[in-house]
């Protein structure tokens, strides 16, 4: 079989799967066969989880067992909290935080099933309890009542949070589910191919997801917000940076070629937490003028090159409204794809193969041993 090269495997088809379907050119994107703009602000993530993992939505019954059962699995070992403990006296970034929470979980003799939902459970309750404790804050035990994103707001926040705060938060955890063969998911089925454990799997992808090239950019997207302060410099603001090469953060997208459909369900979502109420509408005003203007220069400067706004720019917005730091935007993000990431790994388990590709050999072939002595 002749092979080409194809160092980013971008024209290369790694996998078939039935979890989402990211169509670029198109501008949208199907969860598991649904409208991700129809599911992801309607669907507990309990909801989404099971859809991604057994194909289906659950009736009220199974619904019912299923969030029971991933509940009883929020406790971290006392050997990750002290882990914990430990990085946050060090200062310790909370992506590598995560990392080393989730490899310190014990992976012998557990099902699948049961790993799968002991990893998506103690995400979140790493993420939180890492948080307060690198805020000099002691953790907040987990409860098995409440479903598992007012878990996550509580053990974040130590009260109970209004619907409107939870509902906002479980919009972008659905939202930011699943996307095709990302780096940090195939890392993910490269790992499960081999039958190794989700554990391992899933630390594989939340090291993938740190680099800054997959899951860093809503920060820089946000200090564009807060540096512009009035509309009225957004124009000279954004010219300027665009006069001197620079990338706008928000903006544009490698398979999205239109306007990515996330961008709109996570803008609408955030508009209506702060029609709630909740943080500082103000900045929500002011970052949707930016938007405008950003489009418009993007358009005078890159004609033809549609560069739209992307996913991180209302997920910047959201969970700046939320009251999270930036520190904590990509640990949450890890908390939502980590279903997709499982639910890849399944799909990896139960039909694909091996993966191992070529690679084309270009160092030299003639060289021949020379002892030290002689060199
Ligand atoms: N601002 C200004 N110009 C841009 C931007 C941007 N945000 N994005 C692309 N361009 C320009 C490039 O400079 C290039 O111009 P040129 O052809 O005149 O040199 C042209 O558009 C095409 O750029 P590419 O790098 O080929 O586009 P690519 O598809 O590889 O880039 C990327 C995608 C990396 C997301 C890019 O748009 C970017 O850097 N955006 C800003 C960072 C960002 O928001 N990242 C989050 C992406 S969403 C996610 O990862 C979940």
């Amino acid at each position: 079989m002749s092979a080409v090269v194809d160092p980013g495997l971008e024209r290369t088809i790694a996998a078939e799967t039935r979890l989402s379907d990211v169509q670029g050119q198109e501008g949208k994107l199907f969860l598991a066969g649904y409208p991700a703009e129809e599911i992801a602000p309607y669907a507990t993530f309990e909801e989404m989880l099971h859809l991604l993992w057994f194909d289906r939505l659950p009736d009220r019954a199974e619904l019912e067992t299923f969030s029971k059962n991933l509940a009883r699995r929020r406790e971290l070992p006392d050997a990750t909290i002290e882990l914990m403990r430990s990085a946050a006296s060090r200062q310790i970034q909370p992506m590598d935080a995560l990392r080393m929470g989730l490899s310190s979980l014990d992976s012998s003799d557990r099902s699948v099933d049961e790993q799968a939902l002991s990893v998506v459970a103690k995400t979140a309750t790493i993420v939180a309890t890492y948080h307060r404790l690198l805020n000099a804050q002691e953790p907040v035990p987990p409860n098995q009542e409440p479903g598992h994103v007012s878990a996550l707001l509580m053990m974040l926040e130590g009260k109970t949070p209004t619907a409107e705060r939870v509902r906002a938060l479980e919009t972008y955890l659905n939202t930011v589910s699943d996307h095709g063969l990302n780096a940090s998911t195939f890392a993910g089925r490269v790992i499960i191919a081999t039958h190794s454990d989700l554990i391992s799997a899933v630390t594989g992808a939340v090291g993938a997801l740190k680099g800054p090239l997959h899951g860093g950019a809503p920060g820089p997207a946000l200090d564009m917000v807060f540096d512009i302060e009035t509309a009225d410099r957004a124009e000279p603001y954004l010219r300027e940076k665009l006069d001197h090469g620079e990338r706008l953060m928000g903006f544009g997208h490698r398979v999205y070629k239109v306007r990515d459909p996330r961008a709109d369900i996570l803008g609408e979502a955030t508009r209506r937490l702060y029609r709630s109420g909740e943080g500082d509408e103000d900045l929500y005003n002011l970052a949707v003028e930016v938007e405008a203007v950003a489009l418009r220069l993007l358009d005078e400067y890159k004609p033809g090159r549609n560069l739209q706004t992307n996913v991180e720019y209302y997920t910047a917005l959201l969970l700046h409204c939320l009251g999270f730091p930036v520190s904590l935007f990509t640990p949450t993000f890890a908390v939502g794809r980590v279903g997709g990431w499982i639910a890849h790994c399944r799909e990896q388990l139960e039909t694909g193969r091996l993966i191992r590709p070529g690679a084309t050999y270009t160092g030299q072939d003639d060289r021949t041993w020379i002892p030290l002595d002689q060199r």
